[in-house]
């Protein structure tokens, strides 16, 4: 059984990509600040520990899906990107669609060249970039959208306004896409099975109005519209990718109606 080793496991995103590998491979989990009863917690500025983890447990493959300090997460994934080279193994980096936040005026795909303006979006290229340049065909990047599950933070955030009369902010007009936590670990998945390296983007093929959306859960949820605050964005705005030019199997795709089906 190969074993992978999941940086940021405890996460929503981490959580959904183990629960999907956990009948076919060895699982290690890493958290960042939380103790876990199993596996191993490494913040980001302990590349010590970090070393101390991987020579003890040799993972073949290493799917990060941190979060937390940028400048330390940079130098956390040299030291991580070097080790993985001389020990010639895998990894799946966890990025974003936010590499794209410059220019929000169209949908991006794959081939769109990634252009960010938010600190998070330059730090993530700048991570991508560096693993790119120590692991070339032994990388793979999935970037996600917003990403959702059934008790994800934006659903209980939602839920949480439309019981207790707060605000939420939102964002009308905005058109994006929306990534199921579980189609992260199938991505995975495919990704490990076919032993495929490059960029993917993780997301519905279709796009929706972003306050429409949280109306639609609400609805299929039968509780309250909350109280909006609402944001005005500049037309016309997207935080959107449209389908993969990839040839991505039909089991992994989702439209956004197929995701409304999975969370409520
Ligand atoms: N959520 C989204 O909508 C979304 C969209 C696009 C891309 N992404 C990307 O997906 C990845 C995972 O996101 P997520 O939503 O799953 O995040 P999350 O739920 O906040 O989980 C983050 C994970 O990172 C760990 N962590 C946080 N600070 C740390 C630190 N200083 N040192 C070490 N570990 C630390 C956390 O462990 P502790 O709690 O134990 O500290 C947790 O396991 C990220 O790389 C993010 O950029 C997320």
């Amino acid at each position: 059984m190969r074993k992978v080793m999941i940086l940021g496991g405890t996460g929503l995103v981490g959580k959904a990509i183990a629960e999907h590998l956990k009948d076919t491979y060895e699982i290690i989990i890493v958290s960042g600040h939380h103790e876990i009863n199993q596996g191993y917690t490494c913040l980001v500025e302990d590349t010590e520990r970090l070393l101390d983890i991987l020579n003890r447990e040799i993972p073949d493959i290493v799917i990060s899906t941190l979060m937390g300090a940028f400048d330390a997460q940079l130098k956390y994934h040299d030291i991580l990107g070097a080790w993985l080279k001389n020990h010639r193994k895998k990894m799946i980096y966890i990025s974003t669609l936010n590499v794209f936040d410059k220019n929000t005026t169209k949908p991006v795909d794959e081939r769109t060249e990634a252009e960010p303006e938010s600190e998070y979006g330059i730090f993530k290229l700048q991570c991508e970039k560096m693993l790119m340049k120590y692991l070339g065909d032994d990388l793979a990047i999935i970037r996600p959208a917003a990403v959702w599950s059934r008790d994800c933070k934006r659903m209980n955030q939602l839920k949480d306004c439309s019981a207790n009369g707060k605000e939420l902010k939102s964002y009308p007009g905005l058109m994006f896409t929306i990534t199921l936590a579980d189609q992260v670990g199938e991505y995975v998945d495919y990704i490990l099975e076919n032993n495929l390296s490059g960029v993917f983007h993780a997301g519905s093929e279709d796009m929706v109005d972003y306050n429409k959306f949280e109306l639609m859960v609400c609805d299929r949820l039968s509780i309250p519209y909350p109280k909006f605050e609402v944001v005005e964005v500049e037309q016309p705005a997207y935080q959107a990718f449209l389908p993969t030019v990839r040839d991505i199997p039909s089991g992994i795709r989702r439209t956004i109606a197929d995701i409304l089906d999975s969370i409520c």
